[in-house]
């Protein structure tokens, strides 16, 4: 038996004002994604934002469903977009804000497992890492360097 220990590095901002001016750009226009989100039946809106090596800005919210599975994540409604609109740029950083009409989000709230895996996809496709940063509504804001900080022991091509 051999034990593996697995390590993620998470960097935590104070606020949004502690990071570059780029980065709070990119986060402002995740917060005007998540104004558009369709949440009517879980009232959690959350937007995304994503740089592309080609300087372009997708955004996406998520989209509810009066059948609920159907509905989509804010993350995957902005990558599913970008690969599909730009499939041969690479995706430099994402970032995302959730904000709940029940109580008012203040620590950084980390993409779902779904959004993990189909991020990491696009993170092994492109050879290149995906920068992540994520917040609530208001507060802290977190940053992982590469999705694999977030999905260690990704499922991916190499096993099929
Ligand atoms: N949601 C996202 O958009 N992204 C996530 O990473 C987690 C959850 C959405 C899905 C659903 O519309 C609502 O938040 C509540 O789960």
């Amino acid at each position: 038996m051999k034990e593996l220990k697995i390590e993620s590095t998470i960097y935590v901002f104070d606020d949004l004002d502690e990071l570059p001016k780029d980065i709070v750009m990119l986060m402002n226009k995740a917060i005007e994604a998540r104004e558009k989100a369709y949440a009517p039946y879980s009232k959690f809106h959350v937007g995304a934002a994503l740089l592309l090596d080609n300087n372009q800005i997708i955004t996406g919210s998520n989209q509810e469903n009066a059948s609920y599975p159907s509905g989509l994540c804010a993350e995957r409604t902005a990558i599913y977009y970008a690969n599909s609109q730009y499939p041969n740029n690479k995706i430099v950083r994402m970032a995302i804000t959730a904000a709940s009409k029940n109580n008012k989000t203040a620590s950084p709230i980390p993409p779902c497992g779904a959004c993990r895996q189909a991020i990491a996809e696009y993170e092994v496709k492109q050879e290149a890492p995906i920068e992540i940063y994520f917040m609530g509504e208001i507060g802290k804001v977190a940053k992982s360097n590469s999705l694999s900080d977030l999905l260690p022991l990704i499922f991916d091509k190499s096993v099929l």
